[in-house]
């Protein structure tokens, strides 16, 4: 790994941890979201910083809480004091009512306030301001995800001379989406002079090379080793791709306490003893909960001898509340899961079970375990890990996961999910059917090999990955996969068709856990050797 001689000093939005307020006071409770669950789970045990919003008002009562909080922890929870027009303009607004849907391919939900855009360009100074209290030269400086984007520059311009990665949760749109961005163009310049950039898939580092190109031509891109090497001014920036993973082990560790397969049981048992059909998400309109629900009701019209047999549990934990095009979607969910009930419970079933909350982790395991098909269908998502955790969680290898092929993690699964098109609500209702009628055998060879993958592709080697990426402190020779600092670059984007990346399983994993696959003659992938520990 790239020495790092000083801490790291991650910086996000949100902190692993949310201080709610009650009438009786303020308790913290975890966040929930790709974001804080993996880097929460890779960041055990190493010391540090991480610096970020507690999800609340100014408030004098939160540093106590977070201070708690860190005891159990290697870093200590540094937090960014947001106040009401900050929550309402930067973290709803710019952040959740721009970038998300546009980065999404949801223009038309965009709302291009430009006093959103006055409000983020000052949170983002704040965020800056923070860190360069805190870091040292030896330090380096992770910032995570789109709420984020402009803090290199104010880092520089507050003499921060920490190295700087970035790496974007979310995907990263094409050319013509991006190009709708009244802002775009600082935006770019901005995530330049982060050191390491980097992005969930190749699908992600592609679009953002072919923006720069077409949005800023003076730019110099170059591919190097795995990596792309961009040069704008002085500065030069790795450009990488790396896929997001959960903490495997953990997760399959806590599945097999018999307390959490015991709660599962039951759970089989009060909700149905046949298939149950499990869909857990933030309540996001990008992960595609209504057409989920429609294609469950289809699944019910076109096969009426499922029902009764199949059950649908959806937990959905409250997001971004404020918005408006949220609380449509609540309206939305809510309307469709009483209208299927309506039309099919009978005496002992209700087809669809709805969960309004956020669930601690052996609920949410429970779930997991007690489930024979995981429904994981976002329209558009940077990787989804719920689909991770799903396979982590199924160690009896009985579970089905049917995964959209527009999730970050539907290339990577591919070969042993069922993959369908979301907005195909008669292919997801197939998917179902086809899945509760899988045969042991087969269930239990795809969800091998899913597991396999999963475990490879754990949040620990996502770290040392990005990590491995950072350039040398000197800036003249970078030890980022064979980047050599000192190549002229060229003038254009090279979008060669050999770049690594989870497109193809294969490419993906690291050569050492490239040879413990093998392409069967039904094009399905399967484990030749046992994992030899970490690569
Ligand atoms: P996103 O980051 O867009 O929310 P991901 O699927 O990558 O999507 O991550 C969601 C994370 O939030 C997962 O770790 C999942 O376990 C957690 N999560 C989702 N729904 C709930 C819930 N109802 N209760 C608790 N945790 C949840
Ligand atoms: O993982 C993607 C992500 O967008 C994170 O950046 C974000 O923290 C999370 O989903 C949940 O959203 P929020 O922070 O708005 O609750």
């Amino acid at each position: 790994m790239n020495e790092i001689k000083g801490r790291v000093i991650n910086v996000s939005n949100r902190l692993p941890v949310l201080v709610r307020k009650y009438a009786g006071g303020t308790r913290l409770e975890r966040s929930s979201g790709g974001l804080a669950t993996a880097l929460e789970a890779g960041w055990r045990d190493q010391p540090g910083v991480w610096i970020g919003w507690a999800g609340t008002g100014p408030d004098e009562q939160i540093e106590p809480l977070l201070v708690r909080a860190a005891h159990r922890r290697s870093y200590t929870l540094r937090s960014v004091a947001l106040t009401d027009e900050e929550i309402a303009k930067f973290y709803s607004g710019f952040a959740n009512e721009i970038i998300w849907p546009l980065f999404h391919d949801m223009p038309s939900r965009c709302n291009f306030d430009p006093e959103y855009w006055e409000i983020y360009q000052r949170v983002n100074r704040k965020f800056a301001k923070v860190v360069a209290e805190t870091a040292k030269d030896d330090d380096f400086v992770w910032v995570h995800d789109y709420h984020l984007m402009l803090t290199a520059a104010s880092l520089r311009e507050a003499g921060v001379r920490a190295r700087m990665g970035f790496f974007l949760h979310i995907p990263f749109p094409s050319p013509d989406m991006f190009d709708k961005l009244p802002w775009k163009k600082p935006i770019l310049q901005s995530l330049l002079q982060f050191d390491v950039i980097g992005f969930q898939g190749d699908r992600d580092r592609l679009n953002f090379a072919s923006c720069l190109e077409r949005m800023l031509p003076e730019v110099m891109i170059e591919r190097s080793g795995p990596h792309l090497l961009v040069g704008q001014g002085g500065h030069r920036s790795v450009v990488g791709t790396f896929p997001i993973g959960i903490d495997f082990d953990a997760f399959e560790q806590d599945a097999q306490r018999p307390e959490i397969a015991a709660h599962a049981a039951e759970i089989r048992k009060r909700v149905s003893d046949d298939v149950l059909v499990l869909g857990v998400d933030r309540l996001d309109y990008t992960k595609g909960i209504p057409e989920r629900l429609k294609s469950f009701r289809l699944l019910l019209r076109r096969f009426p001898e499922m029902r009764g047999h199949i059950t649908l549990v959806q937990v959905v934990v409250p997001s971004r509340e404020e918005i408006p095009n949220y609380k449509h979607l609540r309206r939305e969910v809510e309307l469709l899961v009483s209208q299927i009930n309506g039309e099919f419970t009978e005496p002992g079933w209700v087809p669809v079970h709805y969960i309004h909350r956020n669930l601690g982790r052996d609920e949410l395991l429970t779930y997991y375990r007690a489930a024979d098909i995981g429904l994981v269908t976002p329209l558009k998502d940077g990787m989804n890990l719920v689909a991770k955790e799903f396979c982590a969680a199924q160690i009896d290898e009985r579970g089905v996961l049917v995964v959209s092929e527009f999730a970050g993690a539907g290339p990577e699964l591919r070969c042993g999910a069922i993959v369908v098109n979301p907005n195909d609500f008669a292919e997801v209702a197939q998917a179902l059917y086809d899945a509760a009628h899988m045969s042991a055998e087969d269930k239990r060879s795809r969800m091998r090999v899913l597991r396999q993958i999963v475990k490879d592709h754990n949040v620990h080697r996502w770290i040392r990955s990005f990590l491995d990426a950072i350039p040398s402190a000197d800036g003249a020779k970078g030890s980022a996969g064979g980047v050599s600092w000192s190549q002229t670059a060229g003038s254009k984007v090279r979008q060669d068709k050999t770049m690594p990346g989870v497109a193809l399983v294969a490419a993906a994993l690291s050569p050492a856990a490239r040879s413990r696959y093998a392409i069967g003659k039904d094009a399905k992938l399967r484990v030749v050797s046992a994992a030899a520990g970490e690569d």
